[in-house]
Order: structure tokens, then C-alpha cells, then sequence
């Protein structure tokens, strides 16, 4: 069995994470657990730590973040990205709170039901916060398990025989920190492209290896190509300040302060524009890679004379203080865009 070597291995070598107790200590407070997970779904364990440190140091407990205005939680949540997981993160710490007395629910079944927690996520939770021998399976898990069993199918399509041959060697000790453990195998020594096989604790368990074939799993079937559309981003400026409107409660981005934008197709329109103006359209556009699309956003700008308005709800922004506006990364790439022609034009 790979639990041994593994904890082993996980005993010397763990990383050290701010979410993390060390090796063999007891569990964690399953708020911290609940958080990191729920941050680290999208994002790497690099980006997703000093947000981690800013949340717990100004909401210390599930309470404290469930008392948390809407409009502070997204802002703080800027930069991270996939929007949504702000909103069912303060969906959940308020049922939390509302309908299990402040404390999280401690069996996957149950933490499965909440806002937010996938099959994943319960697992994670429930092996890291509470001990329970639960089959952790991210992607750095999935590319081990591939490996040690050489599964020949492709994904998505392995993925139920990944999860079996993964339940296959969860160990009923030490759940959390075997979990970790493979999480950080994958993260540090079996690695997408060149795995250290020679210095891995599971070379002995491994198939891929056996056969000098690691970094071929897992298989994977050929993707299609993302689709590619156009927009603008109008930077409208007015005495100092800038335009700012709130994106609707639905769909991309839902929620967030942003510059007002076109419709984003094959062929974007100034016409969308809230104001009629003389744009200035400054390149390159700002590229942005979504989950079913990527984006090219042109940036146009224009200024107002004072006391000319826009159509439609908005706010004037002081441009000084647009760090403040907790602005998701599409449109901070596009205010920068529109800083450096402000540069530009200073200079010239
Ligand atoms: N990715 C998701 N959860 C993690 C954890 N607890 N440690 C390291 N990487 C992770
Ligand atoms: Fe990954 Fe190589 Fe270790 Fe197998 S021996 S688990 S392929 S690093």
C-alpha cells in the first residue's frame, strides 16, 4: 500500500500552508479548511495564500463572515476570480450560521448540501477538518492515481476509474494528512510535465514508472478549441473620475464593479456605448481567458465635459482610488491600459 511511504514522505516534506496544521497534529478549525478550499477550487496555492491571510485576520470565524456586507465580501474577493464562489461563500457561512449553530456539519453527505461544496470540496473537508477516511480527488490527485495504475483511458472519461483506484488506496489513518499528502506530491514531484520519479517515496508502487512512461498519464482526449469574442470596455471619464457600473446579478462576473462593456460577439459595437462620445481606442486589447470562451477587449476611452451624464445606474469614481473599487482582473487590465495612454499623453 502507497499510505505508508507516503505519510512517510508527508512527515519530512509537507509544505507548510497557512491553512494547514503540520504533520500528525490535530485537525485544523474546519472554518480555515472550509475557506482554503473553497479559494484554492480555481486558483493556485501561490495566489490564493495572502488572500487567505487577509480573509481569517478580518473574519475570524464563519460568524464573523457571515455578518459580512455582500458588497466588502466581492470586493475583497477581487482578483481571485470565478465570481460565483464569493457569492456561495457567504451563501454558506450564512446558512451555517442560520441552520447548523455557527458550526459546519462534519459528514460529506451533509457538507455536500451546502452552497458552494461540491464532491470534491465535502471530501477535502471532511478528511482535513474532521478525520473521516473520505476519497480526496483534485487534479493534482487525479494525475497521481493515473500514473501509479497506468490508466490507458483518456479524461474525462477515466474519471470514475480514477476515483476507484483512488478509493482503493485511502488508508483509514490519518485521513487529512494523506490527502495533503498526495496534493502535494503532485504539486512537487509529480508534476505535469517532467515528474522526479527517481527521488518519488511511490516509485516502487508505480506503474507508469515501471513501464518509463509517467508524464504519458494521464491520457487525455483532444480538446476543442475555445471560442473567441470581441467587445469594448468603454473608460469614460469625467473630472478625475471614471464610470464604473455594477454587472448584473447573473451570469459572468455577476455582482462586481466593472467598466460598462458591449455585447461581446464577432462583431462588437461602439453603439453600446451609455454615452455618445469621441472614442479613442487604444491597443492591444486586453486578452482574458474564460472558462467556455476567451475574450479580446478593446478599451475605448472618452471624456466628458463636467456635468454631462451617462444612461443608466453607475457611479462616479475618483480614478485615484480605483484600487479601492475591488475590481475583477478583466477590468483592472483594462484600467491599466487606459492608465498608459494617461502616461503617454504626459509624456508626449
Ligand atoms: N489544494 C486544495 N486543497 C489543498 C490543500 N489543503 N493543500 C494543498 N493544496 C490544496
Ligand atoms: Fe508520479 Fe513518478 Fe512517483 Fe509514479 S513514480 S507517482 S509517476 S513521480
Amino acid at each position: 500500500m502507497i499510505a505508508d511511504p507516503l505519510l512517510a514522505w508527508y512527515d519530512r516534506h509537507a509544505r507548510r500552508l497557512p491553512w494547514r496544521s503540520p504533520p500528525g497534529a490535530p485537525p485544523p478549525d474546519p472554518y480555515r479548511v472550509w475557506l482554503s478550499e473553497i479559494m484554492l477550487q480555481q486558483t493556485t496555492v501561490a495566489a490564493a495564500g495572502p488572500y487567505f491571510d487577509r480573509f481569517v485576520a478580518r473574519w475570524p470565524t464563519v460568524a464573523a463572515l457571515a455578518a459580512a456586507p455582500d458588497a466588502e465580501l466581492m470586493a475583497a474577493w477581487a482578483g481571485l476570480g470565478y465570481y460565483a464562489r464569493a457569492r456561495n461563500l457567504l451563501a454558506c457561512a450564512r446558512l451555517i450560521v442560520a441552520a447548523h449553530g455557527g458550526r459546519f456539519p462534519t459528514t460529506e453527505a451533509e457538507l455536500r448540501q451546502l452552497p458552494g461544496i461540491g464532491a470534491y470540496t465535502a471530501a477535502a473537508i471532511a478528511a482535513i477538518a474532521f478525520g473521516r477516511p473520505a476519497v480526496v480527488v483534485d487534479g493534482n490527485v487525479e494525475r497521481v492515481i493515473a500514473r501509479l495504475a497506468a490508466i490507458d483511458t483518456p479524461l474525462p472519461a477515466a474519471k470514475p476509474r480514477i476515483h476507484a483506484e483512488a478509493a482503493a488506496r485511502t488508508p483509514a489513518a490519518r485521513p487529512g494528512d494523506y490527502a495533503q499528502a498526495l496534493m502535494d506530491l503532485g504539486a512537487t514531484i509529480c508534476t505535469p510535465r517532467a515528474p522526479a520519479c527517481a527521488i518519488c517515496p511511490l516509485r516502487s508502487h508505480c506503474a507508469a514508472a515501471a513501464i518509463g512512461a509517467a508524464a504519458d498519464f494521464p491520457r487525455k482526449a483532444a480538446k476543442r478549441p475555445k471560442p473567441h469574442r470581441r467587445g469594448f470596455a468603454f473608460w469614460i471619464e469625467r473630472c478625475g473620475a471614471v464610470f464604473l457600473v455594477r454587472r448584473p446579478a447573473r451570469g459572468l462576473l455577476a455582482g462586481m464593479r466593472a467598466l460598462p462593456v458591449s455585447a461581446w460577439s464577432d462583431a462588437p459595437s461602439l453603439g453600446d456605448a451609455p454615452v455618445a462620445a469621441r472614442w479613442r481606442l487604444l491597443t492591444p486589447p486586453v486578452r482574458h481567458v474564460f472558462t467556455h470562451f476567451s475574450l479580446d477587449l478593446t478599451v475605448a476611452a472618452g471624456t466628458l465635459p463636467p456635468g454631462r451624464e451617462v444612461a443608466g445606474h453607475g457611479e462616479w469614481w475618483p480614478i485615484e482610488r480605483l484600487a479601492e473599487a475591488g475590481l475583477p482582473t478583466l477590468f483592472v487590465k483594462a484600467a491599466e491600459v487606459a492608465g498608459r495612454r494617461d502616461d503617454d499623453r504626459t509624456a508626449a
